[in-house]
């Protein structure tokens, strides 16, 4: 692994969270820099929504940003704050990284759906005709729910805390993606369901209960949660305990560094070796 000193010609990527001691972008995307001898560094800053606007257009003025990161919550809000946009960040509504263009604009892109279905189908989950609960309808939801429907589930419920927001995910969905069956689901329950995945930001506190009853859970069901920190979150603990293919939030990262590399024109000076090697977690 190389290691490049932080100079005035390094490529500087801003990350904006809130909260951000959960975040696991800046350390894994540093890594992935190290690992890949690329000359470029991601720091994290804790970001409040109503400092967004604000933040983005003191960004725009630090000249030698490279681009912008995102997290919860930010990714809905701040692709209508952006010079332009991505197919697949126009299709979502919401973007989780920016690059900054030469001419000085910046471009919102999206990768974490794309991320999470690479990574379902490295763990062996079968997508094409899958019956899908999604937990969530925020800007992760929105782009989770496009790259499932585009992976050809057959059918996608969305269970969200504010019905009206599930609502116009899966209208936005259907618009889309006709041949796939979108459609709110209200019942608290998982019965039926080939594939889960949670979006939300429930179970990211040691005191937070479920995201949704698992009493009807069976091995059948393979269960995904975007969280990644803790990196076992409860619902996770008890998917594995009923003997459930699990595939943690962290894969939906690692496998979106490549791809995220490209959007922002970042050539790797060295080889990977392989799959990125997943860094050493502690929660
Ligand atoms: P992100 O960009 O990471 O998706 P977000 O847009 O703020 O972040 O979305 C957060 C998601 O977590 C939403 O689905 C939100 O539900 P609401 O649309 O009702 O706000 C969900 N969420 C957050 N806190 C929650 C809670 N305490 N109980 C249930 N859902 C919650």
């Amino acid at each position: 692994m190389t290691s490049h000193p932080i100079t005035g010609h390094t490529r500087v990527y801003a990350h904006f969270a809130d909260p951000v001691a959960h975040v696991r972008t800046p350390e894994v995307m540093n890594r992935f820099f190290r690992q890949r001898g690329i000359d470029a560094v991601v720091v994290p800053y804790q970001v409040g929504v109503e400092d967004l606007p604000q933040a983005v257009a003191a960004a725009r003025s630090w000249k030698n940003l490279a681009g912008i990161g995102v997290t919860m919550p930010h990714k809905e809000h701040i692709a209508g704050l952006l010079d332009d946009l991505t197919e697949d960040a126009v299709r979502a509504g919401a973007s989780n990284v920016i690059r900054r263009l030469p001419d000085g604009r910046l471009l919102g892109g999206q990768y974490d759906g794309p991320g999470l279905v690479a990574g379902l189908l490295a763990h062996g989950v079968r997508l094409e005709g899958a019956r899908v609960l999604l937990l969530g309808a925020g800007g992760s939801a929105r782009a989770v729910a496009m790259a499932l429907a585009a992976a050809g589930v057959s059918r996608l419920d969305i269970r969200n805390r504010t019905t009206a927001r599930a609502a116009e995910l899966a209208d936005r969905v259907s618009g889309v993606h006709p041949a796939v069956r979108c459609e709110v689901r209200v019942e608290n329950t998982v019965a039926g369901v080939d594939v889960l995945v949670n979006t939300t930001s429930v179970g990211m506190r040691g005191t937070d209960p479920l995201p949704v009853d698992l009493t009807a859970l069976t091995a059948a069901t393979a269960v995904s949660d975007i969280i990644m920190k803790p990196t076992r979150t409860r619902l996770l603990d008890h998917a594995q305990r009923a003997g459930c293919p699990v595939v943690p939030g962290i894969h939906m990262l690692l496998n979106q560094l490549g791809p995220t590399a490209d959007f922002l024109g970042l050539t790797p000076t060295l080889e990977p070796s392989g799959e990125p090697d997943p860094p050493e977690l502690t929660d």
